[in-house]
């Protein structure tokens, strides 16, 4: 049953609370869980205030037009901006990190950094939220501040995911996701961006992820700080592990990864990264330049010493020590598999469409980035998916920033009151 509403959001509201007044008990509505075809969700959640008033900065970057046609012509949705990524260190290149930060900065909405300088996340890889201060609209005595209210609605930073306490941090409304990676890719990742030779014992010097790889238990009796080597993506989500990291109680692993399974509303995977992020986009009921990035340079390590680094062998050695690793990655990877089958066969085509237009991007991005002789822009056909636009030299500089300069970017808005020079309406939805 594909549904052919096109409504826009007030009349949607409207819908939603009448079907609500009538029902009084309905609180969820799905319209395809039964059909098994194509999305979605009315969600009803009343509480939605930046519906109201979206608006975007003039940064370059013109009214999304993805965003504003919402893809009311292929499923009913609402509209979520309040995100939550739990991440591990290692486990997404940055990628969608970029791609929240991105979302939230155009939106203008309140995107969070942690107030201290210095975080534990250079000491374990990764925050905990117990001991962390995360900027608040006021949460910082500044007389120039015109933020308008308290809500956090993005929050992408390396902090153990603990459940109670981001419950109180949170709007309630506020979808929890995460990406997994590989687990020994994301290890190997891991130890060149953070340098983990530095973390063993110096003398005996363990200079790649293949000496660690060889006799992963050899170094971890060599550890000298309390850097994350094991299970990191399971400390991450918070998973009961002992002192040294491994898994403390079958059960027990098991009972937490079906609680995250139903407090998150989706766990990507990097090794299927563009259905992750169709899927992200249908959940969150954005628009395809939502969830498009563009990576200027190849992350290290290269595809090659990859796979040079996942010998029978070493995933063998790696799997002794990180075996909740595993459980977490391969229960997920299933589950990202079976929501993709429920989606329906238009998934793969939209997924197929994503990637043509961030080829076209890519393409025409190493050729207009800092030569002012080339086009200014490429036009972006419309499509079942998305509807025409264009993509301007500007929007290549943009989506191809990387999170330190996303980070000094925040902090200028927030420092500053000249943060919104130039506010311009998002125009009307199209009906
Ligand atoms: C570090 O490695 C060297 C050489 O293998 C060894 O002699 C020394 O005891 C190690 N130090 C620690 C603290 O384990
Ligand atoms: C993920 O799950 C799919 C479907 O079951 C499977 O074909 C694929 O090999 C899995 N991928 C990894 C990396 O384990
Ligand atoms: C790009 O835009 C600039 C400024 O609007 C204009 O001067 C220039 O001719 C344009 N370049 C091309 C190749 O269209």
């Amino acid at each position: 049953m594909k549904s052919l509403f096109r409504l826009d959001e007030k009349k949607l509201m409207s819908l939603v609370i009448v079907l609500a007044a009538m029902t009084s008990v309905v609180t969820y509505l799905n319209l395809s869980e039964n059909s098994g075809v194509t999305h979605h969700v009315i969600d009803l959640e009343v509480d939605q205030p930046e519906l109201d008033k979206p608006t975007y900065m003039d940064d370059g970057m013109p009214p999304n037009p993805a965003v504003v046609q919402r893809d009311l012509s292929h499923y009913l949705c609402i509209l979520h901006t309040n995100v939550v990524y739990i991440y591990a260190p290692g486990a997404d290149s940055e990628i969608l990190h970029c791609i929240l930060t991105r979302f939230g900065y155009l939106k203008d909405i309140f995107v969070t950094i942690p107030v201290n300088k210095r975080s534990s996340a250079k000491d374990r890889g990764y925050d905990d939220v117990r001991s962390t201060q995360y900027l608040r609209p006021s949460g910082v005595t500044s007389p120039l501040r015109v933020y308008r209210e308290e809500t956090i609605n993005v929050f992408s930073r390396p902090a153990r995911y603990d459940r109670e306490i981001m419950k109180e941090m949170f709007p309630e409304n506020a979808r929890y996701i995460t990406m997994l990676r590989r687990p020994i890719h994301r290890f190997a990742a891991d130890f060149v961006s953070s340098r983990l030779d530095k973390h063993f014992n110096t003398t005996a010097k363990a200079e790649s992820p293949k000496m660690y790889l060889d006799n992963p238990e050899y170094w971890e009796s060599q550890k000298t700080t309390s850097y994350c080597t094991r299970n990191c993506m399971s400390a991450v989500l918070g998973l009961p592990l002992d002192e040294t990291m491994d898994m403390r109680d079958f059960q027990a692993t098991l009972d937490a990864i079906t609680q995250l399974d139903s407090d998150f509303a989706l766990v990507l995977i990097y090794e299927y990264l563009d259905q992750s992020l169709v899927l992200l986009k249908r959940h969150m009921c954005w628009g395809v330049t939502d969830i498009m990035h563009y990576v200027a340079t190849t992350p290290l390590p290269k595809k090659e010493t990859l796979a040079r680094l996942s010998t029978e062998e070493h995933i063998r050695n790696f799997r002794r020590v990180n075996s909740v690793d595993y459980l977490v990655y391969d229960y997920f990877n299933q589950t990202l598999w079976r929501r993709i089958k429920a989606e329906g066969p238009d998934f793969h085509k939209e997924v197929e469409n994503f990637r043509n237009i961030q080829s076209q991007v890519a393409k025409y991005c190493r050729t207009a980035v800092d030569n002012w002789a080339s086009a200014n822009k490429t036009v972006i056909v419309g499509t079942t998916w998305n509807e025409k636009f264009d993509f301007t030299r500007k929007m290549c500089y943009m989506f191809g920033r990387e999170k330190r300069e996303w980070d000094s970017l925040l902090k200028e808005r927030y420092f500053t009151s000249k943060r919104r020079p130039y506010k311009i309406s998002l125009p009307k939805l199209k009906v």
